[in-house]
């Protein structure tokens, strides 16, 4: 897509960071990813592109790939009086061809948390994968489950994080692994996160954070071979436990996919209700 005269597209670098920081105070439109990350820690990542006119920043795309095969949108926003479709064009071009030499097997993904962004998305022929759920917990504590032979919950230590990343990228479907990086956020960010230990292996983790008097699950997966015996309703309970029994939180909420049924079933059977919010999840589909 050609670039009017006055127009011009460059790579955002870490220079650029208080210019951005001033830019993304009043855009008129603005998708942030739910991430581990602020969108200005992208910079120096790549595809971060910028499109200026008049030496002007008038709108910022950011995907870098993270994990390797997985490029969500971290950022898009767009200045007031200007296209968000015509910008998205220029941005998203440049982007996906730099994306398309960085790693071909990269797919891009966004979550619709907008409406704007969504029917963006839906012009722009993203597909619809599935939608994000939020449920929220109902009810009084569950009882502890019968503890597996040979398997113990406790805290998680930073020395956990790589056979925890092993654990996550073997159970979760490819758009939501996390990278060793991110998972270490999390863990940072995290003010409860747990193990089951099974014959002194990692085989599940959770972790999750408390926000005022609300807590939200976060993060949660158990290893492929060790499903099915109740560690994933066992680190979901102890969590309840821990949040409401033994801390008087208010409650607690998470996020899953409307076509995760595994954790749906989970959730549900340990007293997790819908709220009826939910959020799009796009997919572009591979470029011919
Ligand atoms: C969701 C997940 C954590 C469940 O862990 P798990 O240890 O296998 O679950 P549990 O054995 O504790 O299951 C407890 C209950 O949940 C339901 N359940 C769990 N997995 C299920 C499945 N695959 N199909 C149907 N129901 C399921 C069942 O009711 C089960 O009780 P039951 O075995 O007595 O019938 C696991 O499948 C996983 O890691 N998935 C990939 C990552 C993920 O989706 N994380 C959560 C989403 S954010």
């Amino acid at each position: 897509m050609p670039t009017p005269p006055q127009h011009s597209l460059r790579r955002a670098e870490r220079k650029d960071r208080p210019l951005l920081a001033r830019f993304l105070n009043s855009p008129a439109y603005s998708h942030r990813h739910l991430d581990w990350r602020e969108p200005l820690d992208w910079l120096g990542s790549n595809p971060f592109w910028i499109l200026e006119r008049n030496f002007e920043v008038e709108a910022v795309l950011a995907c870098p790939p993270d994990p390797p095969d997985v490029a969500w949108v971290r950022l898009f926003a767009v200045a007031p009086h200007t296209s968000p479709s015509w910008t998205w064009g220029v941005l998203h071009e440049r982007a996906v061809k730099e994306l398309s030499e960085i790693n071909p097997q990269a797919t891009l993904v966004s979550l619709g948390l907008q409406d704007w962004f969504s029917d963006l998305l839906s012009l722009n022929h993203f597909e619809h994968h599935q939608d994000i759920i939020v449920l929220a917990f109902e009810g009084a504590v569950p009882a502890q489950p019968p503890a597996s032979p040979g398997a113990y919950l406790r805290l998680m230590r930073p020395s956990d994080l790589e056979t925890v990343t092993q654990v996550d990228n073997l159970a979760f479907e490819p758009i939501w692994r996390l990278s060793a990086d991110d998972l270490r956020r999390a863990y940072d960010r995290s003010t409860y996160k747990t193990v089951v230990e099974l014959d002194g292996e990692v085989i599940g983790y959770q972790m999750s954070a408390l926000n005022g008097f609300n807590a939200h699950l976060a993060r949660l997966a158990v290893h492929p071979q060790a499903q099915r015996r109740r560690i994933g309703y066992w680190l979901v309970q102890n969590v309840i436990q821990h949040f409401i029994g033994e801390h008087g939180s208010w409650g607690v909420t998470l996020n899953t996919q409307d076509t995760n049924q595994a954790s749906l079933a989970l959730y549900q059977k340990v007293g997790f209700r819908l709220t009826g919010e939910r959020f799009p999840v796009y997919v572009q589909p591979p470029i011919k």
